[in-house]
């Protein structure tokens, strides 16, 4: 479990220490009060990313610099440092020049009310579901998503240029197409793996007896290099590249029917929630690590059967950090210490 947590300078805390317990940990305060930004700041120390916003810069409080976190985590203490220029990572005190030995200590799964956007959503919130999963469970996930975003960047720079030259948007063709082949087989396989346990998730909590399918829905063909061939006209129409992976989405199915289009909210609802107990499940099944649950303003919203249904579902030997306004929706043998937030203080009942 994750132990403590201390930060300095993050988003609305100049500094602030907590030591948490094991099993649920709740933290209960008005809006504003920066419930989300400690959930925040346990995701960056494990993950070095946060659960809500693609960058770090707007974590650092205003008029500052930098930001740091640390804490401990199966007796080890992490230590994140960040500012625009530098980030700084230290693994049980020793600086660390490769993310491998820190990375390997915390794994974390997000809920929050916000996911019904993987949902409703573009394409963006379903690819950042996979890269966020893929990046805790294969080291060379990130590296490679770099890799095709550089290749990607620098290639629609030159379709935006106001005289594109074919022979160097082809220059980056290669690059392109080697780690956007790599990042798709990896997709690929991760939704495989995601469908049939955010399957069996979703016939836990909705008690209906609806099916669950999930699809990947690739953004290129089997023949990517064919595909851009392909598309050359088009892309210089558009001015930028228009397969590959950045084009890669989930198709989630309901019964057979599309849930953006066909589901009810409150059926959204319940497979945003089973996509991130499926998260959880690889964590637990294939990797055997219970992950850390972040669950934001979640258990306040939903509806006492969907409330019983998730508490009853999440895995019982993660730790969950919970946020709330009130606690007035607490379910019998849920307990944990109350963290009450008010004013930029945190008290512990
Ligand atoms: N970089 C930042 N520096 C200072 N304050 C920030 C920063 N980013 C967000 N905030 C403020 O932090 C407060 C707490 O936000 P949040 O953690 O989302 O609250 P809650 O989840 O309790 O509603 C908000 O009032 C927000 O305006
Ligand atoms: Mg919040």
């Amino acid at each position: 479990m994750l132990a403590d947590l201390q930060l300095r300078n993050f988003r609305c805390f100049e500094s602030l220490g907590l030591e948490f317990a094991p099993g649920f940990n709740f933290f209960i305060g008005r809006n504003g009060q920066g419930k989300t930004s400690i959930l925040e700041a346990a995701c960056v120390l494990l993950r070095l990313q946060s659960q809500r916003s693609a960058t770090l810069g707007s974590v650092v409080r205003f008029g500052q610099k930098s930001f740091a976190v640390s804490g401990r985590r199966e007796n080890h203490r992490l230590e994140f440092r960040y500012s625009p220029l530098r980030r700084k990572i230290a693994f049980d005190d020793v600086e660390q020049r490769t993310l491998e030995d820190y990375l390997r200590i915390g794994r974390v799964v997000s809920f929050a009310n916000t996911d019904i956007e993987l949902i409703r959503g573009g394409s963006e919130a379903r690819r950042r579901y996979l890269d966020f999963l893929g990046a805790q469970i294969d080291p060379l996930y990130r590296p490679t998503l770099r890799s095709y975003e550089r290749a990607l960047r620098s290639r629609n720079a030159l379709l935006k240029s106001s005289q594109p030259r074919p022979r160097e948007i082809a220059a980056y063709d290669a690059p392109l197409l080697e780690h956007g082949a790599r990042l798709s087989g990896m997709r690929t396989r991760l939704v495989e793996r995601l469908a049939p346990l955010a399957a069996a998730a979703h016939r836990d909590i909705s008690g209906n007896g609806e099916a669950l399918q999930i699809r990947f829905g690739p953004g290129n063909s089997e023949e990517f290099a064919r595909d851009l061939e392909n598309s050359r006209a088009r892309e210089l129409r558009l001015r930028q590249t228009v397969v590959g992976p950045h084009r890669d989405d989930i198709e989630i199915l309901v019964e057979g029917q599309l849930a953006n289009q066909y589901a009810s909210e409150g059926q959204q609802r319940t497979v945003a929630l089973a996509l991130k107990i499926a998260q959880s499940r690889i964590f637990m099944t294939e990797e055997a690590a219970p992950p850390l649950l972040l669950i934001d303003d979640i258990f306040g919203e939903l509806d006492p059967v969907r409330r019983n249904a998730l508490l009853q579902h999440l895995p019982p030997e993660s730790q969950k950090l919970v946020t709330a306004t009130t606690m007035q929706w607490r379910e019998e043998g849920v307990e944990g210490p109350i963290f009450e937030l008010h004013d930029r203080q945190v008290i512990r009942r």
